[in-house]
């Protein structure tokens, strides 16, 4: 899958593309992330990006030309011109069904704005998706871009090894948080682990830990129960139109 990053800081991915599961996703072929800068397409020698709103206002805008130019260029470097996304406090919030959603397409173009955003004309006239990544707001689109590719590429297949599957994380498995877990030792601090998890009883391990998704589901999401079927690991669960 590829991700082309439309961003005034593409630095700030340096560091986040050359660590654990996305730098191995990248080094397999299996993820294609490309940066590119709105200021290498704007005019002149300033390289004027940003400019201020009309009819007052704090803060800049970000301009049409450079932007419009960016993504046109960026879409005709490959056969499938991609789905274009615009990072926005002001779009469809991402939660995991768009994940999934986003996870099936072939190449998504983020649009990263900075300052006070983007002039509207760049929504109305390239009609992107528009996405928050919640209800606050951040400097920057570069860090939901991030939250977008790391949240997307988890869906990829052989993205992860089986041992970190995303098939039983919270809000995969049927909308419900996942069951708590542990590791050695046994005991930390007068703490144990339940009996059960140590029975080697791979039937009553799985009953528990659907009980359990199913309780802290319960008590700390019961919204997420309102709109999910009843779940149970003996129903075969659809990730990607796989049967699993
Ligand atoms: C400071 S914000 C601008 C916010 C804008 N003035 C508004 O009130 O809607 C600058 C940029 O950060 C990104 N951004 C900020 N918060 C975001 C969020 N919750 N989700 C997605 N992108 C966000 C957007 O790309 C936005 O253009």
């Amino acid at each position: 899958m590829r991700f082309d990053v439309l961003t005034l800081f593409p630095e700030m991915f340096e560091g986040y593309l050359r660590q654990s599961i996305l730098k191995l996703a990248i080094e397999r072929g299996l993820v294609d992330v490309r940066l590119h800068n709105f200021r290498d397409f704007a005019p002149g020698k300033r390289r004027q990006i940003d400019d201020k709103p009309f009819g007052g206002g704090p803060g800049m805008l970000i301009m049409c030309q450079p932007v419009f130019d960016c993504v046109e260029t960026v879409q005709a470097q490959a056969a499938v011109p991609g789905r274009l996304i615009m990072l926005t406090p002001q779009g469809r919030k991402l939660d995991q069904s768009l994940v999934e959603e986003l996870a099936t397409e072939e190449r998504l173009i983020l649009l990263c704005g900075r300052y006070e955003g983007f002039d509207d004309r760049i929504r109305q006239g390239l009609q992107p998706t528009e996405i928050s990544v919640g209800d606050f707001i951040c400097n920057g689109g570069e860090v939901p871009a991030m939250l977008i590719i790391d949240t997307v590429i988890r869906l990829i297949p052989d993205v992860l090894g089986d041992e970190t599957s995303s098939r039983y994380d919270s809000f995969s498995r049927a909308g419900r948080l996942e069951h708590p877990q542990f590791t050695r030792p046994r005991e930390f601090r007068g703490m144990t682990v339940p009996e059960v998890l140590l029975s080697g009883d791979h039937q009553a391990v799985e009953r528990w830990q659907d009980e359990q998704s199913l309780q802290r589901t319960m008590e700390r999401r019961s919204d997420l129960l309102q709109t999910q079927p009843t779940p149970g690991r003996t129903h075969q669960q659809t990730v990607h139109g796989e049967e699993t």
